[in-house]
C-alpha cells in the first residue's frame, strides 16, 4: 500500500459530531506496529463491554508506520475512525513530530473525547499526549513507568516516555517496578494502577489460537533438523556501526551447519540497507519482510533462541519459554533478566557469538533459560484498564 504524500484526515464523515446525548468518548491514538499490537486488544475490550452505551471508543491511527501497522489492524479487525497517513520514506524525527502536532488537533476537535489513550514511547505517543494536553483533554498512558535512566538509550524513547508521564493523568504500569519509578518521580499514587502489559493479552490470545490448531500462515521453509535462531533489530542508537557489528555476529553464527537463521527485517531504510548489503545471499540466513503478528508468534514458538533489540519481543518471549539475547547495553525491562530468561549482550560481535554458542552447546543452561515466565502480565491487562477507565469517567459498571 502506498501512503499519500500529504497527511489527510479520513473517516471524519462516519463519526457524528459529539452532542450531550452521545456516550462519553475515549480516543485511542497510535501509529506504529508495537503500539497497535498493544492497543488493538484494548479497543476490542472497550468495544465489547456491555456498558458501551455509555462509552464510545474512537480510534485514530497516525500512520507513523504503514505496512507494518496495517498488518496488525487487519489481524485484530480494527477499522480506524481516522487515519492521518503521516508516514514518509526515511522521515526525520523533527519532520515526523511537526506533522503529528499539526494533524492531531483537528481530530481532537472533532471527537471531543473525555479521555485520550496513548501507549508506550514512540513519537506518536509523545505527540498524542502533547496534543491532548494542549486541547485540555486528560491522557491515559498504557505501559507507563518504563525507564533505563539514560536519555540516549533507547533514543528517543526514554525521553518520550518521561515526557509522556508529565502529560498523563492516568498511568497504567505493566509491573510494580514500573509503578515504583513513577512514585519516585512524584506521580500521585492514586493515579497509578498496575495492570500487566496489554502485549501479553495479545501474545497469549494468539498462542492459544495456535495451540488450538489455527494455521498461522507462516510460509518460511524451516528445517526441523537445525536449531532456529530468530533475529529482529531496529533501534536508532545502533544505526551505522552497531548494525554492522550485529550483522557480523549473525554471519559468524550462520557458519554453523546446525543452525538456521530467520530475520524478518524492519522496513526502516537504516536497517534494511546494511542488513541487505551484509547478509543477503548467505545460504544459512533467510531475510524476509516483516511478518504479520500470527506467523511471527508462530516463528517465535518454533525458535530455539531469539536475538533481538525489540521491547515487545523481550516481553513476549518469556511467555513462550524462549531464551532471548538482547542486542542492547541497557533495558527498561529488567524483570525477565532477573527471571533468567533474557540476557543483555549489546552489539559486540564476540559477546553475541559467545553467548549464542553457550546456549547452543550447553543443554542444561538452555533448559534453565527456557522456563516459561510471565513477569509482564497474565493476559488480563485490558480488562483492568477498561475497569479503571470506566471508574475514572464515572461510567456505571454492569
Ligand atoms: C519506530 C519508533 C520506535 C519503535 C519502532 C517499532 C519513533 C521515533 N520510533 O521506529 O520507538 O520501537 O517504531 O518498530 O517513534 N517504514 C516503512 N514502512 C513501515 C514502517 C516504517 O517503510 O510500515 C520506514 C519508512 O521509511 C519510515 C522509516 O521506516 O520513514 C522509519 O519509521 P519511524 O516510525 O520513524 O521509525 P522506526 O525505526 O520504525
Ligand atoms: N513483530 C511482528 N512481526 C515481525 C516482527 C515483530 O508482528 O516481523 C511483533 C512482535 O511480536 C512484537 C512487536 O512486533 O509484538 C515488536 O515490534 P518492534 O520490535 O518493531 O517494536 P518495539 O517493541 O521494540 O517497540
Amino acid at each position: 500500500m502506498t501512503s499519500p504524500k500529504v497527511a489527510s484526515l479520513t473517516g471524519t464523515n462516519s463519526l457524528p459530531n459529539k452532542t450531550a446525548a452521545t456516550p462519553k468518548r475515549v480516543l485511542l491514538i497510535f501509529g506504529t506496529r508495537p503500539e497497535a499490537i498493544k492497543l488493538c486488544p484494548l479497543v476490542g475490550t472497550l468495544r465489547n463491554i456491555s456498558f458501551n452505551v455509555h462509552l464510545e471508543p474512537v480510534v485514530c491511527v497516525t500512520g507513523q508506520h504503514r505496512e507494518m501497522l496495517d498488518q496488525v489492524l487487519e489481524i485484530f479487525g480494527v477499522r480506524p475512525d481516522f487515519d492521518l497517513a503521516i508516514m514518509q520514506q526515511g522521515q526525520t524525527l523533527p519532520e515526523l513530530t511537526a506533522r503529528l502536532l499539526q494533524a492531531l488537533p483537528p481530530v481532537l476537535e472533532k471527537v471531543q473525547p473525555s479521555l485520550t489513550i496513548v501507549q508506550g514511547d514512540t513519537t506518536t505517543t509523545l505527540c498524542g499526549a502533547l496534543a491532548a494536553f494542549y486541547a485540555g483533554i486528560p491522557v491515559a498512558h498504557v505501559e507507563a513507568g518504563l525507564r533505563t535512566f539514560n536519555f540516549r538509550s533507547p533514543f528517543p524513547e526514554e525521553m518520550n516516555r518521561v515526557l509522556a508521564t508529565r502529560l498523563t493523568t492516568l498511568h497504567f504500569a505493566a509491573t510494580s517496578g514500573a509503578a515504583d519509578h513513577l512514585l519516585r518521580e512524584g506521580v500521585p499514587p492514586a493515579s497509578i494502577q498496575v495492570t500487566g502489559n496489554t502485549g501479553i493479552d495479545a501474545v497469549l490470545a494468539v498462542r492459544d489460537r495456535l495451540e488450538a490448531g489455527t494455521h498461522s500462515g507462516l510460509t518460511v521453509p524451516l528445517d526441523p533438523a537445525r536449531k532456529l535462531i530468530v533475529v529482529t533489530a531496529h533501534r536508532r542508537e545502533s544505526f551505522g556501526h552497531g548494525f554492522e557489528k550485529i550483522c557480523r555476529a549473525i554471519a559468524q553464527l550462520a557458519d554453523r551447519a546446525d543452525v538456521q537463521i530467520v530475520w524478518p527485517v524492519h522496513r526502516n531504510p537504516n536497517v534494511l540497507k546494511p542488513v541487505d548489503a551484509l547478509l543477503r545471499g548467505h545460504p544459512n540466513i533467510t531475510l524476509i519482510d516483516p511478518l504479520e503478528y500470527l506467523p511471527f508468534v508462530d516463528l517465535m514458538r518454533r525458535a530455539y533462541l531469539i536475538i533481538t533489540d525489540s521491547g515487545g519481543v523481550q516481553e513476549e518471549a518469556p511467555s513462550l519459554g524462549k531464551p532471548v539475547l538482547v542486542l542492547r547495553d541497557t533495558t527498561e525491562r529488567p524483570e525477565a533478566v532477573a527471571a533468567g530468561t533474557v540476557r543483555l549482550v549489546g552489539t559486540d560481535p564476540a559477546k553475541i557469538v559467545a553467548e549464542s554458542l553457550y546456549l547452543l552447546d550447553n543443554p542444561a543452561e538452555y533448559r534453565r533459560m527456557s522456563e516459561v515466565h510471565n513477569p509482564y502480565g497474565d493476559g488480563q491487562a485490558c480488562g483492568r484498564i477498561t475497569q479503571a477507565i470506566a471508574s475514572h469517567l464515572s461510567i456505571p459498571l454492569p
